[in-house]
């Protein structure tokens, strides 16, 4: 496991670019399954995710080519009724974004379960109910998922919560199906509209994608073709967020404002300037930041996904806030590594009360998971003194260059290759 070491009190200056969306690349190349010919991603993030989805369709038979300045091609023709490794299928959550695909391109799929960042429970109910509803009978053994689908049939599905995932799947999965389907209180995410797109390129007919209906008339094949994944929102707002962080002046360029108008608005009511231009957000931050109430919901809500690293902004803020948690059940592990830092925050529950401090102090803390570890990183360059962030491994999963980003910005940032844990008592 690697280390991130950083001494912290720099402000960030600068502009940075925001890499291809992690969310929606992974899922952009496990559809790619489903094509008659090669399909070619460009934008795609330099992040370990992204490799093991290309090692994962790999082992379904696919062959995968990565070019340079982030293109990647999949030729699906070679895939058959193989079953990828266990250890693959563990490595992340996307991996369960073949189960769609696969039923749709061949009517069979054995898999493990999906691992993934320890968040909480994450089950995968509403993708197995969704596909079932179209016909497909799934079985389970000893940890793995087997189905098996002559003919899919489009159908009407209710979903009981707008689950990212499981509108990705039924809605890859109804592309090759047999009449009409609709899903109703879908997902919302911008990541969906890209996967819509992405698919009506291939000549799949969908539409409503971005609301919370979406309407897919199934056709015979999917051709191939050649698209740009979107720009990672996360990534954009983690980088809004180290700007305020350290007080300083950050423009992320090459993003979709619009993507982050929630964490726009609670970075300007705890007194960041933000300036929002076509394609940029600017981020000027002076002074100590004013409390907030965060609650993460389904998009346009709050991103659960940065509720963590916002946390991180609120711990040296002024007076008390109030995080809550509300679509997983486990996600703030981070929060007593922040505590090593000198932060005063206590869980109840669902929600996170911070009383913020004036300073936070370098100390050395585990990266818990993905976001979890970008909230460190946050603290880490704002506290007094050097901080070391053990498994960054975790981070290194979703942010494309992150010590290069980091450090073009003035951050004083390095890795560290297999630091040892130092243990005692
Ligand atoms: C996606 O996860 C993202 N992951 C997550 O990003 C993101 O936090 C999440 O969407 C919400 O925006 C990927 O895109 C790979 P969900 P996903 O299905 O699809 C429950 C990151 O850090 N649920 O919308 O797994 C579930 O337990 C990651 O980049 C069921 O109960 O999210 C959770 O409480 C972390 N049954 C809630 O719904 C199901 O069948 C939301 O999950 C499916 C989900």
């Amino acid at each position: 496991m690697n280390s991130l070491r950083i001494s912290g009190g720099r402000r960030l200056l600068g502009r940075v670019k925001a890499p291809g969306a992690k969310n929606s690349c992974l899922k952009l190349l496990a559809l790619s399954a489903m094509a008659s010919d090669t399909c070619t991603l460009t934008n795609v993030p330099e992040i370990t995710d992204v490799h093991t989805m290309c090692q994962l369709l790999e082992s379904l038979g696919a062959s995968t080519a990565k070019r340079p300045g982030g293109v990647i091609e999949v030729d699906p023709k070679g895939i058959g009724p193989l079953e990828p490794p266990e250890d693959l299928v563990r490595r992340m959550r996307a991996s369960v974004q073949i189960l769609g695909p696969m039923l749709a391109k061949q009517g069979y799929v054995r898999m493990a379960f999906p691992g993934g960042c320890p968040i909480g429970s994450r089950p995968i109910d509403l993708h197995l109910k969704g596909l079932a509803a179209m016909g497909v009978r799934f079985t389970e053994e000893h940890g793995h998922i087997c189905g098996r689908v002559d003919q899919l049939q489009g159908t009407d599905i209710h979903l009981d919560f707008p689950s990212v995932g499981a509108t990705e799947n039924l809605m890859a999965a109804a592309c090759l199906a047999k009449g009409v389907t609709t899903i109703r209180n879908a997902a919302r995410e911008p990541e969906i509209i890209d996967q819509q797109n992405f698919l009506v390129r291939m000549g799949a007919q969908i539409r409503g994608a971005g609301t919370d209906t979406i309407r897919v008339v199934g056709v015979e094949a999917l051709g191939a073709t050649t698209y740009p994944v979107m720009p990672d929102r996360i990534q954009a707002g983690t980088y809004m967020l180290a700007a305020a962080v350290t007080r300083g002046d950050v423009t992320v360029t090459d993003m979709v404002p619009e993507h982050v108008d929630a964490l726009v608005a609670k970075l300007a009511e705890v007194g960041a300037a933000v300036i929002v231009s076509e394609d940029s957000v600017r981020v000027v931050m002076g002074d100590r930041p004013g409390p907030a109430s965060i609650k993460s919901m389904p998009y346009p809500g709050f991103p659960t996904d940065l509720q963590a690293p916002f946390a991180a902004l609120l711990a040296t803020g002024r007076g008390t806030s109030t995080v809550t948690e509300n679509v997983f059940t486990s996600r703030f592990r981070y929060v007593d590594e922040l505590v090593r830092m000198g932060a005063q925050i206590t869980v109840d529950g669902r929600t996170a009360v911070i009383r913020g401090v004036p300073k936070l102090t370098g100390a050395r803390v585990v990266a818990p998971d993905l976001r979890g570890g970008a909230a460190l990183v946050l603290a880490a360059l704002m506290a007094d003194g050097e901080s070391v962030i053990d498994e960054i491994e975790h981070v290194a999963r979703g942010y494309d260059g992150l010590v290069e980003r980091l450090t073009a910005l003035g951050a004083d940032v390095r890795i560290e290759e297999g630091l040892e844990l130092a243990v005692s008592g």
